[in-house]
């Protein structure tokens, strides 16, 4: 680790949504180390209580904090309450999210709703709430939201996710662009990962399990390749947020993955091209065709 980090963020208020598990949990921890006092910011307030303790026991600054981020009166709350408790909050990786399985014809408009609520209305609340305070408070701060290489290409049998992080990066390049106008001092980056070790799909299939067994099978694939393949939410924070502390506004979990996702949908855009063939997808994955399909 370089000391753009640790020179960044030795100090300070960090808050990280969806913090009690998986990535948000890898950054809260690694933020905690490098010396920030980490808000960890989640629906289960007993995992957030037992990740701040562990910051904690590590010899960190941690509290947690229970929030549906769905909620914008509880997320007004929690700005109202973290920037009187702490003055102002130079970082806010606003992270909690959720996947779904299924064809986009079959996914009940109930679960559809729930998943934008949380994965874009969500984000969307905690702008509103933190941004105009941290405008107010006049220091340098960063807003950091989660993308995925899931926001920059559509993948097929998880359209309600793929929507939602096409909305929450465009929503970030807006951000961007809005306190770009008022000349704010505030960075705004949008984290793309790839696969980093996590419960988003199991999560998934206990929530809103899908019957279409073509989906089922692919987020059972996507689930042991997360197992398997994924990278160490510690290792995954480290390199995030040395990237987060340069000022990038591209921050990738995994360099050449992420832009490869990138430059294929630049290519997409650049010759007109339909989306990806999925079925080269599902054989990579080894699920079968559903029957009656070439
Ligand atoms: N894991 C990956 O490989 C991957 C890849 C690309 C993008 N992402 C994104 O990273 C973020 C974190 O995902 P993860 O894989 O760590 O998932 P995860 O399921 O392991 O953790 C998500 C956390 O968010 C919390 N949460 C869910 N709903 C909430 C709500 N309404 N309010 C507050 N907290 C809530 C959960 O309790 C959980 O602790 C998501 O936005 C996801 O889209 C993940």
């Amino acid at each position: 680790m370089s000391d753009v980090a640790r020179k960044r963020f030795a100090q300070g208020t960090a808050v990280v949504t969806g913090a009690a598990a998986g990535i948000g949990r890898g950054l809260a921890e690694h933020l905690g180390s490098l010396g920030m006092t980490v808000v960890v910011a989640d629906i289960d307030e007993a995992r957030a209580a037992a990740v701040a303790a562990e910051i904690v026991a590590a010899g960190g600054d941690a509290d947690p904090y229970g929030v549906d981020v769905s909620d914008p009166d509880e997320v007004e709350a929690m700005a109202a309450t973290l920037f009187d408790r702490h003055g102002s909050i130079e970082l806010l990786i606003n992270n909690a999210g959720v996947e779904s399985a299924g064809l986009l014809w079959e996914i009940d408009p109930a679960r559809w709703r729930r998943l934008m609520q949380i994965n874009v209305d969500g984000v969307f609340y905690c702008v509103r709430s933190f941004v105009p305070r941290m405008l107010a408070a006049g220091t340098p701060a960063c807003v950091a939201n989660l993308s995925s290489v899931g926001g920059i290409n559509t993948v097929a049998v998880q359209s309600p996710y793929i929507v939602s992080k096409f909305a929450v990066q465009a929503m970030t390049e807006c951000l961007h662009q809005d306190l770009a106008v008022i000349g704010a001092p505030i960075q705004v980056s949008a984290v793309v990962p790839h696969s980093i070790r996590s419960e988003i799909f199991r999560a998934a299939q206990r929530d809103a399990p899908t019957a279409n067994p073509t989906a089922n099978a692919v987020f059972a694939a996507m689930q042991r390749d997360n197992e398997e393949k994924g990278l160490d939410p510690l290792a995954a924070a480290e390199h995030m947020i040395e990237q987060i502390a340069g000022g990038a506004f591209w921050v990738f979990s995994d360099d050449a993955m992420c832009r490869g996702a990138v430059d294929r949908r630049g290519e997409q855009l650049r010759t007109l091209s339909p989306p990806a063939d999925p079925r080269a997808m599902l054989a990579r994955m080894g699920v079968p065709l559903p029957e009656g399909s070439s």
